[in-house]
């Protein structure tokens, strides 16, 4: 049987806990590992009374701790023996194949090291006359981004995964609830994720019950406990809105100066979509995203917790809501320099997984630079027109040359697909991403530092976002390249506007989902863009590295 690992500070004044005889290995090392960390965890927090990270962190011990991939230990490392290549002087080999990573199924990987914990294996339980009271209340909670209320305290989910709010009513949260209104989007996001009255499907929402007591045969979660609810339908959104919170609330530096840093994690039905998901390829996405993130959070969190067939109600200290998409990555919510480094810590922990050499080097003379170009065909919106010109335009490039891959042709040809190792393959060979705007853009954090991306926003201006200015334009590509050093392009080189006869037939962008056009790619301006990167012609504005060769007369 398990036990969670937390009697500190506050929780073990409140609460006393029933510790079992029988101890798996699995609560062993949870427990000592736990104990361990989570103490030196909140003798950090005692000692430097947390603050808010916006006030209490400068960018350098923000970002320099992460800077150093030969510090981590291989512990995590599948290490296979035919990628882990050493880099540095060793030349690029000139084949045009891609290397290929160690296969490893989302199964073994999901499943090999992490601490998965079956709720029903978890014995602990609020003892009612110690604990006193144990009403659902919110929280206020500035862990990310912009909105206050975004955590609860005692509350509990069904064995269907609903919010169980207990000994108040609708009546008394009413108040707070309608608080949210004040913000619309977040009494939305309450209402479709929460409450079930949005348009979500039933799978997908989580539902709200009340009890007048704790639930009888409940277990009990101390500490704080992030709610993840997968992100079915659009695995790359997954990353921004699911994800991406937890990375940051997961990684130093906010992980420890934030209210609520994340204990456990529980995730939203996950059986069900692990054994019923109907599109397997989102199943193996949002693993990988999930697997990645346990590999970051290791360092600091002392468990995880994913309840697996859940049978019975388990209660939770705190519990940390989903509001996705307003957590969503981008850099008005959270500084670059902050957000940066939670970013490098995933993405080196992804490289560390995969056993790729660190940093992954943006190609060299007399090497062709690697251009992958990806117009949405398989989308239906936003679709570039001309792809065919592009290609052969960038296949006939002489100053720099070329090594051209057109993602939509390996896509619809099957030689390459969306999963997360083959992103990982393509990202981290590739020195020039030409891509039109969209959600697959979440996986430039994987190119090389200091590679360039052409990120192509087309005609369309509407979106909560001011397109006047497009440099200002708030992306989560802001943040990537600014922690990987991107040359990042946002010059917009489309040229003609298409009507797309599956979103309206118009030129004109009535709204992002309908009367939404396609267009084409200017070749000239494109050329221009992909020359500056090659060829500096002004400070900052050429690829990492290339300064120092001289691309027509390359070394022998
Ligand atoms: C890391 O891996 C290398 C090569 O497999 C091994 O020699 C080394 O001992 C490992 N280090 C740790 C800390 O496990
Ligand atoms: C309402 O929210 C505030 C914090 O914003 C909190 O102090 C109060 O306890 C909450 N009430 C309920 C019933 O959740
Ligand atoms: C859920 O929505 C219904 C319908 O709008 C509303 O009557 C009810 O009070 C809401 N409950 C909660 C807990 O938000
Ligand atoms: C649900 O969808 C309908 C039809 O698409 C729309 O009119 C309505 O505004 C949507 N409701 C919410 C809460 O988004
Ligand atoms: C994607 O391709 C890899 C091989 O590179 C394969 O193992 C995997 O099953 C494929 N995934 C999907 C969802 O087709
Ligand atoms: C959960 O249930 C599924 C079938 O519904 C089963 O295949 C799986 O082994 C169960 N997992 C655990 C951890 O019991
Ligand atoms: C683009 O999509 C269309 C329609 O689905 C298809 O006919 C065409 O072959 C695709 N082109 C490429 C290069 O994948
Ligand atoms: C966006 O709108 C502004 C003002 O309406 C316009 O000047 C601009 O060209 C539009 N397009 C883009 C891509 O910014
Ligand atoms: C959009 O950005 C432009 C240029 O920075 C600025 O002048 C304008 O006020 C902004 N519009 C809105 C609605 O924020
Ligand atoms: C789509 O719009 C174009 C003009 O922009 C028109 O020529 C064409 O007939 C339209 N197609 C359909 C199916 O309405």
């Amino acid at each position: 049987m398990v036990s969670l690992p937390v009697s500190l500070g506050e929780v073990s004044t409140t609460l006393s806990l029933m510790w079992t005889s029988r101890i798996c290995s699995l609560a062993v090392v949870l427990l000592v590992f736990g104990l361990i960390s989570l103490s030196a965890f909140y003798n950090t927090l005692n000692s430097t009374k947390p603050a808010m990270y916006k006030i209490s962190l400068d960018a350098t011990s923000a970002t320099s701790s992460h800077n150093s991939f030969a510090s981590d230990s291989n512990s995590s490392c599948f290490c296979p023996q035919s990628s882990a290549k050493s880099h540095g002087s060793q030349r690029p080999n000139h084949m045009w194949e891609m290397q290929s990573l160690r296969h490893v199924t989302v199964e073994e990987a999901y499943f090999q090291r992490m601490r998965v914990v079956d709720v029903s294996q978890i014995e602990q339980r609020v003892v009612p006359k110690q604990m006193g009271s144990f009403k659902s209340r919110f929280l206020p909670n500035d862990n990310f981004m912009e909105f206050p209320i975004l955590a609860m305290e005692n509350v509990c989910l069904d064995p269907s995964g609903a919010l169980v709010l207990v000994e108040t009513s609708t009546e008394e949260i009413m108040p707070n609830i309608s608080g949210l209104s004040a913000i619309p989007e977040l009494y939305y996001l309450w209402n479709e994720i929460y409450n079930c009255t949005g348009n979500i499907s039933t799978d997908h929402c989580v539902g709200v019950t009340f009890s007048e007591s704790l639930p009888p045969e409940h277990s009990y979660i101390p500490g704080n406990t992030a709610h993840f609810l997968a992100y079915i339908g659009n695995p790359m959104h997954n990353w921004a809105e699911r994800t991406w919170p937890f990375v940051m609330a997961s990684s130093p530096p906010i992980q420890s100066t934030v209210p609520y840093p994340i204990h456990h994690y529980i995730i939203h039905r996950f059986d069900k979509w692990l054994y019923e998901s109907r599109w397997q390829p989102d199943r193996a996405q949002m693993l990988w995203q999930f697997r990645m993130l346990m590999e970051i959070s290791g360092d600091v969190s002392p468990g995880y917790l994913i309840v697996r067939n859940q049978t019975k109600p388990v209660c939770f200290q705190k519990l940390l809501l989903q509001m996705h998409s307003r957590d969503r990555i981008d850099e008005t919510r959270l500084p670059v320099d902050i957000a940066g480094a939670g970013l490098k810590k995933y993405r080196e922990a992804i490289f560390r997984f995969f056993g790729i050499p660190r940093p992954p080097q943006v190609r060299l003379p007399p090497e062709k630079l690697r251009v992958l170009f990806y117009g949405r065909n398989d989308t239906s919106r936003r679709r570039v027109r001309n792809s065919a010109d592009v290609i052969n335009f960038l296949r006939g490039f002489t100053r720099p040359r070329l090594e051209v891959r057109y993602l939509d042709e390996m896509l619809a040809s099957g030689q390459t697909n969306y999963s997360f190792p083959e992103v990982v393959r393509l990202f981290t060979q590739t020195d020039i991403l030409v891509i039109a705007h969209g959600a697959n853009t979440w996986a430039t954090f994987l190119l090389p530092d200091g590679a360039g991306v052409v990120e192509i926003i087309g005609p369309c201006n509407w979106s909560s976002y001011n397109y006047t200015d497009l440099s200002a334009v708030h992306t989560w590509m802001h943040v990537n390249a600014a922690a990987c050093k991107l040359k990042h392009d946002l010059s917009n080189p489309f040229e003609e506007v298409v009507p797309n006869i599956e979103r309206g037939n118009t030129t004109e962008c009535l709204n992002p989902y309908n009367g939404v056009p396609d267009y084409t790619i200017d070749l000239r301006k494109l050329g221009d863009i992909i020359h500056s990167f090659a060829y500096p012609d002004r400070p900052g504005d050429h690829l990492t590295q290339h300064w120092l060769y001289d691309w027509d007369h390359p070394p022998p």
